[in-house]
């Protein structure tokens, strides 16, 4: 059984793994429509209901696929999507848009694209420097009173852009990037989370991959977004995975993966984590890591050896590094 934990203060109680869905569209190599449906599928029986997307994952193709989900079950099942990151189809340059034509124009292609009347939980992907958060949760606040979204989430914003926007709106949940590989949530957001009553969800809780031990610089295709990501890139990736000795030790004493581990050790934390993946197999391992209990000296361990700026290299280029803590 996988724990469950409360979205927020007014939001409803929910199974602390959800399926991050990113990966099945765009990022991380080769995709494939019937597989990625049959790991949907499959997340939904195993008890997950958070399902995460976003309007830009394939451009559009995710929350497709996942409406393709939604239409052959997943009942009560519960959409995260976001808006904010607008690109062109094809091209990787991007913008930040936060302006309050474009986020109504953007959650009603998002609604039309699941084929859903309402999205349970709309976040802002990237805040936009310069404009004030309290005019985009107005904005969103009026979506929240037409029905068009349930609750209201933040990407990547600081506790500062945090505590003024629950001021104008309860913000339900926090979604940033939350790993052995990236503890800097620790310092602040996260205790202004608890703080608040704010849901915090981890994404990317494997670090990309990372953290499974397996990764080879040369099985990275083409256009997998970790070939430029600087913790990956170059020399980093060979030391990074040299690092991971501690996390492989106690996966070995706990008869359990490293992913396993990394899980487990989000889990502990008492935050929702969305690992991502394409492949049944690495589903079903991961969602078994809700069963893995790690004892307080693991955690201890696991604190101690992989504290906030162990790994090398950022986790965004120069570029999107601009973007996160706004
Ligand atoms: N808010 C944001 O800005 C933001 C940014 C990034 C991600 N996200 C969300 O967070 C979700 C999860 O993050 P993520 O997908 O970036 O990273 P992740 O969950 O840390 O890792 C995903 C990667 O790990 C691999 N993997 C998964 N389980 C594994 C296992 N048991 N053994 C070995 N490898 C395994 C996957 O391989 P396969 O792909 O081959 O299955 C994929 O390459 C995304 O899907 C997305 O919904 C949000």
């Amino acid at each position: 059984m996988i724990p469950t934990l409360p979205l927020g203060a007014d939001g409803p109680q929910l199974p602390a793994f959800g399926l991050g869905c990113m990966g099945m569209s765009e990022f991380y190599g080769k995709t494939d429509d019937a597989q990625s449906l049959a790991v949907l599928a499959r997340a939904h029986e195993l008890g997950v209901r958070m399902f995460d997307t976003a309007d830009m994952y394939g451009n559009g193709h995710n929350e497709e696929l996942l409406a393709r989900f939604l239409k052959t079950g997943g009942r009560n099942a519960f959409i995260a999507t976001k808006f904010g990151i607008r690109k062109a189809p094809g091209e990787y340059a991007r913008s930040i848009d936060n302006s309050p034509d474009y986020i109504r124009e953007a959650c009603e292609a998002s609604l039309r694209r699941l084929g859903i009347e309402r999205i349970d939980l709309y976040y802002v992907h990237r805040a936009e420097t310069g404009r004030p958060i309290e005019e985009t949760m107005e904005v969103l606040a009026g979506l929240v009173q037409a029905g068009k979204i349930a609750h209201i989430g933040l990407s990547e914003v600081s506790a500062d852009t945090l505590r003024r926007a629950h001021g104008v709106h309860p913000v339900a949940a926090v979604q940033s990037e939350y790993s052995l590989t990236t503890r800097d949530m620790e310092a602040e957001v996260l205790p202004a989370c608890r703080e608040l009553g704010i849901a915090f969800v981890a994404y990317s809780p494997l670090g990309r991959g990372l953290l499974a031990g397996t990764m080879k610089s040369g099985d990275l295709a083409e256009n997998d977004f970790r070939r430029n990501a600087p913790r990956f890139a170059g020399d980093a990736l060979e030391a990074n995975l040299a690092r991971l000795d501690t996390l492989r030790t106690i996966a070995d004493q706990r008869e359990a993966t490293p992913s396993q581990v990394a899980l487990a050790w989000v889990l502990a934390k008492g935050v929702f984590a969305i690992p991502g993946t394409k492949r049944l197999s690495y589903l079903e391992q991961n969602i078994a890591a809700a069963s893995l209990h790690l004892s307080e000296d693991d955690i201890a361990k696991l604190d101690r050896a992989y504290a906030p700026g162990s790994f090398t290299g950022e986790r965004y280029t120069a570029e999107g590094m601009k973007g996160v803590s706004a």
